[in-house]
């Protein structure tokens, strides 16, 4: 919306939430994210033609756009419990909307919804006495957290889905006016209601499933002598299969992969395509051996026991960049290597408050720590989950001499000078590479 609102400023775009304490974070110098750039472009819009508010209902009938922005997370209890999307938030936004709309809306799912939610939530616009008219488009968000700015303004696609009638189309027209301002043209698709709802979750699905491929070569790696790295070079190269998504690492994190893939599985058993669901559920199951398979990497090289080691794990955030936490590796792994008896010192530039808060069960032998030199005192091993950029400009002869020998280093990135390392008496464990070990 901030990127809406600098581009357009011809345009209104006020932003409503039910949470004050968040707009009241919106309108003040901490912003409630982190996402580089984001700041300065909030303060040139704000005040002008960009609004936070929580008057919600007034919001909504001074609008004649309301992108439907609120969270769809899996569901937790009842009927799909684990894999299908609660869409309690969505249901009472719509209600909302209903009781409010004194006239004609257009109403834009922006939130990643299972396919056809648009049905459901026209059906619920549209029920009861009303004379007004709801034109329900789907406009999937393709950005990506810590590169959100640059995905808005630059994007590769704008994905706009609406019914095949003069209404829909009107309406259609209308929110392409929007990004027609800084979008070029052949960047803006268009397609039906529903396989816009359904290309949001492919493309998660997709970009999923070339990680967990990737995270499996990499074991075969391990085991081979092979290099992952050199692999997703060889096979990158080949434009059909591309260079990107292709990095091994400890598994994928983020609020949306799980999520979106096991919505997907989710559509496929209640239409009863078994095998398909059977197919997409694996790359989560791969996800979740490469998380583990991890920890045992740590476990083997330490001589089969972690009671009572100190590890430092280095990087907490799902990726670099952002203080974003949810469902990262770094929660799973963190939590089995306390399991094991592990006294864990996690340092991260940005997300140890959101870490306290994902590991509160399970406090006793962890410690939090900003510092990255002050973490390592006395470790027998470091962890790194998060490439950080930071920790490759970290004087690790320093961090060798202030840790327990053997010094163990499992890189879950692959982001360090192995050799550098290994040179300087570590023994070193990247992922999807053979061990540089001294024993
Ligand atoms: C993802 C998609 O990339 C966006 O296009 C999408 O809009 C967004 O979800 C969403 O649905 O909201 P995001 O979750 O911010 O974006 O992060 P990604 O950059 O996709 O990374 C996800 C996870 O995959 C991270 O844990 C990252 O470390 C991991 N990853 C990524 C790898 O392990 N290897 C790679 O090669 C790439």
């Amino acid at each position: 919306m901030t990127v809406i609102a600098n581009k357009c400023p011809n345009y209104k775009v006020t932003v409503v939430d039910i949470s004050q304490a968040r707009i009241d974070a919106w309108n003040s110098d901490k912003l409630p994210i982190f996402e580089p750039g984001l700041k300065e472009r909030v303060l040139t819009a704000r005040g002008k033609n960009l609004f936070f508010s929580t008057d919600i209902d007034r919001a909504i009938d001074d609008a004649e756009i309301i992108f439907v922005s609120v969270n769809t997370p899996t569901k937790m209890f009842g009927e799909g419990e684990g894999k299908a999307v609660d869409l309690q938030f969505i249901e009472q936004t719509a209600r909302r909307i209903k009781e409010n709309s004194k006239s004609n809306k257009i109403v834009v799912e922006k939130s990643t919804l299972p396919v056809r939610a648009a049905e459901a939530l026209a059906t619920i616009l549209h029920s009861g006495k009303n004379s007004v008219e709801f034109e329900i488009l789907s406009n999937p968000e393709f950005m990506a957290e810590g590169t959100g700015i640059r995905d808005m303004e630059t994007p590769d696609r704008i994905l706009i889905g609406s019914k095949d009638t003069p209404s829909g189309i009107a309406a259609r027209d209308v929110l392409i006016d929007i990004y027609l301002h800084w979008v070029p043209k052949e960047r803006l698709i268009t397609t039906n209601l529903w396989s816009s709802e359904l290309s949001k979750l492919v493309a998660n699905a997709f970009l999923a499933q070339r990680i967990s491929s990737i995270n499996t070569i990499a074991s075969l790696c391990e085991v081979t002598e092979a290099d992952v790295t050199e692999v997703s070079r060889a096979i990158g190269m080949d434009s059909r299969i591309g260079s990107k998504f292709l990095n091994a690492g400890p598994g994928f994190g983020g609020s949306c992969f799980r999520k979106d893939i096991l919505n997907l599985v989710y559509l496929c058993e209640y239409y009863q395509l078994n095998e398909v669901a059977a197919f997409w559920e694996q790359v989560v199951s791969v996800n979740d051996y490469q998380m583990e398979r991890y920890v045992r990497r740590i476990l083997q090289a330490m001589f089969n026991t972690l009671v009572g080691k100190k590890l430092t794990v280095f990087g907490f955030a799902f990726k670099p960049d952002t203080g974003d936490t949810r469902d990262a590796p770094a929660i799973f792994i963190c939590k089995r290597l306390l399991e094991e008896k592990a006294d864990l010192k996690i340092t991260d530039p940005y997300a140890l408050d959101n870490a306290r808060k994902d590991l509160h069960d399970s406090e006793e032998g962890v410690e939090f720590i900003e510092d990255p030199y002050q973490a390592v005192e006395g470790a027998h091993g470091i962890a790194l989950i998060t490439e950080w950029s930071l920790y490759k400009d970290l004087d690790y002869q320093k961090i060798f001499d202030k840790m327990e020998k053997p010094a163990f280093i499992f890189d879950g990135r692959n982001h360090l000078d192995h050799q550098a390392l290994y040179e300087i008496g570590f023994n070193v464990y990247p992922v999807g590479k053979p061990a540089l070990s001294h024993l």
